[in-house]
């Protein structure tokens, strides 16, 4: 195999680069928190993604270089490709992740794949979106995607972290869905963007699992509760969430579904390591 010239901390070195990889370049990188930062790369050509879907990423170091799974946080149609991630002290990837410049070599894998996508869930009226921390990156991805408007007439997306600091990147992704060129008069008119805190103090606080039982996120938002009949849900955060929100759809008759075999509801574990 042939050894490429990428860059790494804004240096360059040979890099072999493993089968079925793509090695594309940083565009941007923007730090929100000491746990939280977004960046962009460029999109190769072939590249195809559903809204929705998560890709396999690494970096250029070592012999065998670590990729993890990132839900890809830009729509289908945009020319370059954003994610949203956690910085883990330590983390395999992570750890050197946080450190990425403009201009350094990002590894991704060719293939695209996931659960969160439009086609797993059967036609309905309202889609919920339900996300903790980095999970909601898939659902930055949807909310800019024509589609979602011509499936759905109403769209929920909530978005539950500890402190007021961590919701920024879904407060900034719900703006640029409201401007958007594309589906910013539907998104202005039709997406209700929620979010609560855990620990800090704000206007809505409280686990969205706690919400929805107490039916206080329907009452505040002056809507009919959950029922199966006209609703579709996506869920995308910590294992808990993910386990006791399927537990709460399942109570109320929601099934899950797949890209084979299109249902109620639909879940996938944000990435963690
Ligand atoms: P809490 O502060 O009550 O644990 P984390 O930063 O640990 O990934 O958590 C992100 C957010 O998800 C926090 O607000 C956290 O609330 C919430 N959370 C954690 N577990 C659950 C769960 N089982 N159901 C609903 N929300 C959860």
């Amino acid at each position: 195999m042939q050894a490429t010239t990428i860059m790494e901390q804004g240096a360059e070195r040979e890099f072999v680069i493993p089968a079925n990889t793509f090695a594309e370049t940083v565009v941007e990188v923007e730090h929100y928190t000491d746990r939280l930062f977004r960046f962009r790369i460029t999109r190769p050509a072939s590249f195809r993604f559903r809204s929705g879907e998560f890709v396999m990423i690494g970096l250029p170091r070592g012999d065998k270089p670590v990729f993890r799974a990132y839900s890809i946080s830009s729509p289908a149609w945009d020319d370059e490709i954003e994610f949203f991630s956690i910085k883990v002290p330590n983390g395999p990837l992570t750890e050197h992740l946080q450190k990425i410049r403009v201009g350094d070599t990002i590894l991704m894998r060719q293939k695209a794949t996931g659960t969160l996508v439009l086609d797993a869930l059967r036609p309905g009226k309202r889609l919920f979106l339900i996300s903790t921390g980095t999970g909601i990156a898939p659902f930055a991805s949807l909310i800019r995607d024509p589609e979602t408007y011509e499936k759905f007439d109403r769209i929920y997306l909530t978005h539950t972290c500890r402190d007021i600091a961590d919701l920024k990147y879904g407060y900034d992704v719900a703006k640029l869905a409201g401007e958007d060129i594309l589906v910013g008069e539907e998104a202005s008119a039709r997406l209700v963007h929620f979010a609560t805190t855990t620990r800090e103090e704000t206007a809505h606080m409280g686990r969205i699992t706690t919400l929805i039982e107490n039916d206080s996120l329907f009452s505040t938002l002056g809507i009919e509760p959950l029922d199966r009949e006209n609703d579709r849900v996506m869920i995308c955060g910590s294992m808990g969430l993910n386990l006791d929100m399927k537990v709460i759809l399942e109570a109320r008759g929601f099934e899950e579904g797949s890209n084979s075999r299109p249902a109620d509801y639909v879940v996938e574990r944000a990435f963690v390591g």
